[in-house]
């Protein structure tokens, strides 16, 4: 996909909940990869199987939750086979996370820089007078000017948008190889959270840390992402570079998400929500996912199920995509007819 080295690849993920209404597969059969210096974002409606993604890589499905098929290789190991121990161990080192809601990862009875500080001791045998130090740069590096006078605030005490840099200095500081981050600006108005995804864009660009960005916000991917994942009921449906992908989306919900993204200046037509709800997980229908909902589906949609298939550079999942390409640029001139 790129011709840098791989850190991270995802191959036939499956994590299942099996609950007493059933087996929900919200991961289904999803892979992919994360090279080194890459931001890799991974979109779609709520409940498509974003987090449980993020929470397999770093180890922390619970009952009734279970990996049951794939692998999930980072350096030579793969993480679905390491120890408890072992995944805690990658958790605080290699891979750091961040959360849309910060004050659930804050202590809120000690300082953030504090806080920052035993993160960093952790880590590093180093002097307390050092790792103070440390944390006062972290914090400079996640773009906060005085950094001495928030080192010694309380989280509480914190907007969002400055408890949200401080979290991501706390994931830099054990100079993590790749940073998931889910959802991260979410709980943030637009100008906060443009200056959190510069925050996370310099990053990657100065430090070559690796970022796997969830969101459901097309602005924020069109903003910082390299490469789009667009999962839709556990499965990944369509995975381009950033550009192809609001160019030429080729998957129909892919041009069903555009079209609905309300932040999106490229779209100057009204919005549309997409049609239809999101199938039952217990009920999944059979063939293609997206069939129900699909302007395009035809029978065969019912009944085969469509692989992810195209070249590297572009993958999708969809029996008609030269039939949906077909039908868009009939629809466009028709369009331009009556102009
Ligand atoms: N602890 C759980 N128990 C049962 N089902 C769960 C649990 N966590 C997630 N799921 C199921 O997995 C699906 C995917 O969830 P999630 O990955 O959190 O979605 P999102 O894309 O919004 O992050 C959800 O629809 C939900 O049905
Ligand atoms: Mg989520």
């Amino acid at each position: 996909m790129s011709k840098r080295d791989p850190l991270l690849t995802v191959k036939n993920l499956k994590t299942y909940f099996y609950t007493n209404e059933g087996v929900i597969p919200s991961v289904d059969g999803v892979s992919f990869q994360i090279n080194k210096g890459e931001i890799v974002a991974l979109v779609g409606e709520s409940g498509c199987g974003k987090s449980v993604t993020s929470l397999s890589i770093l180890g922390l499905i619970d009952s009734p939750g279970k990996i049951v098929d794939g692998s999930i290789l980072f350096g030579d190991h793969d993480l679905i086979h390491l120890s408890n121990k072992e995944k805690r161990r990658l958790r605080g080192n290699e891979i750091s996370m961040i959360f849309q809601e910060p004050l659930t990862a804050l202590n809120p009875v000690f300082s953030v820089g504090h806080q920052i500080q035993e993160a960093i001791l952790v880590h590093q045998a180093i002097s307390k007078e050092k790792a103070k130090e440390k944390s006062i740069e972290l914090l400079r590096r996640v773009g906060i000017a005085d950094p001495k006078r928030v080192f010694k605030e309380f989280p509480h005490s914190l907007s969002g948008g400055m408890r949200q840099r401080v979290m991501i200095a706390m994931a830099l500081s054990s100079n993590p190889k790749l940073m998931i981050a889910d959802e991260p600006t979410t709980a943030l108005d637009v100008t906060i959270q443009a200056q959190i995804l510069g925050i996370l864009k310099g990053i990657t660009e100065t430090l070559g840390t690796s970022i796997l960005l969830i969101t459901h916000d097309l602005g924020v991917v069109a903003e910082v992402a390299d490469r789009v994942i667009v999962m839709y009921a556990g499965q990944i449906v369509e995975e381009t570079d950033v550009f192809t992908l609001f160019q030429s989306p080729q998957h129909p919900y892919t041009k069903a998400l555009l079209n609905s993204s309300p932040k999106m200046d490229l779209i100057h037509e009204k919005l549309e929500a997409i049609e239809g709800t999101v199938p039952s997980p217990l009920n999944m229908p059979y063939g293609c996912r997206f069939q129900p909902r699909c302007r395009f589906a035809v029978d065969d949609c019912k009944h085969i199920v469509p692989p992810l298939k195209g070249s590297n550079r572009h993958m999708i999942r969809c029996l008609l995509t030269d039939e949906v390409n077909e039908f868009e640029v009939k629809t466009c001139k028709k369009h331009l007819k009556a102009y």
